[in-house]
């Protein structure tokens, strides 16, 4: 990712925002406030790129990022969703399930699961049935895993996997990838996953 540009694209609440918009992309979704924008920060290698906040319910539409290579073609478009489950218990736009549902050139959806919460709250389990009904790949990422000890990791993602799979089996990769924007772990594994599964 050091010999790749990052930027800003579009803030897009309806297909005809992202439409021309034909690379291959990944998005990041999860609670508000788990650390996706931070996530996506650390994994374009850019401390400001991606606005975050302490307060929930900071990022309230898509918002687009391009990743190119200095060196040559291949550029892949990063997604940062909004949040869900902060306004009401199953909130989110028509235009989220408008983008999981019709969505070509979405390779996989990376959904944030915070480390020391441990279990899927109601929220995510509605997420996982959309991931599911529209046949998203998608991957879990436990985060902020700074806040853990690691000997109680690996329990964790087990449980999470477990409890996710059973919502999502034929959408859901079977490994999660544990990771902090903090300290940086588990960041390299993530931008290895992101490049493989768009090709590049
Ligand atoms: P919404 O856009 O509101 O849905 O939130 P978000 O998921 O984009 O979260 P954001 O990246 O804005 O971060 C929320 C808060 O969590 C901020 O105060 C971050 O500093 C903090 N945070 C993010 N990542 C980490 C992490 O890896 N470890 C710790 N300890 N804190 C983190
Ligand atoms: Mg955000």
């Amino acid at each position: 990712f050091r010999h790749r540009s990052a930027k800003f694209l579009i803030t897009a609440v309806n297909q005809g925002h992202y439409r021309h918009l034909t690379h291959p992309e990944v998005a990041f979704a999860g609670r508000s406030n788990v650390g996706k924008s931070s996530l996506i920060n650390s994994v374009l290698c850019s401390q400001k790129l991606v606005k975050t906040s302490k307060k929930p319910g900071h990022t309230s539409a898509l918002n687009f990022f391009a990743l190119s290579s200095r060196a040559g073609p291949g550029e892949i478009s990063i997604v940062d969703m909004p949040g869900y489950g902060f306004r009401s218990r199953n909130e989110w736009g028509d235009f989220i399930v408008e983008y999981l549902s019709k969505r070509k050139v979405l390779r996989r959806v990376f959904m944030l699961v915070e480390a020391k919460v441990g279990e899927l709250k109601s929220t995510d389990e509605n997420f996982l049935d959309l991931l599911e009904e529209y046949k998203v790949p998608a991957q879990l990422v436990i985060t902020k895993a700074d806040k853990l000890k690691s000997a109680d990791t690996d329990q964790i993602s087990s449980a999470v996997i477990k409890q996710a799979t059973r919502i999502a089996p034929s959408v859901l990769l079977p490994q999660a990838i544990y990771c902090s924007s903090r300290t940086r772990m588990g960041i390299d594994v993530l931008q290895a996953e992101v490049l493989s599964v768009c090709g590049l």
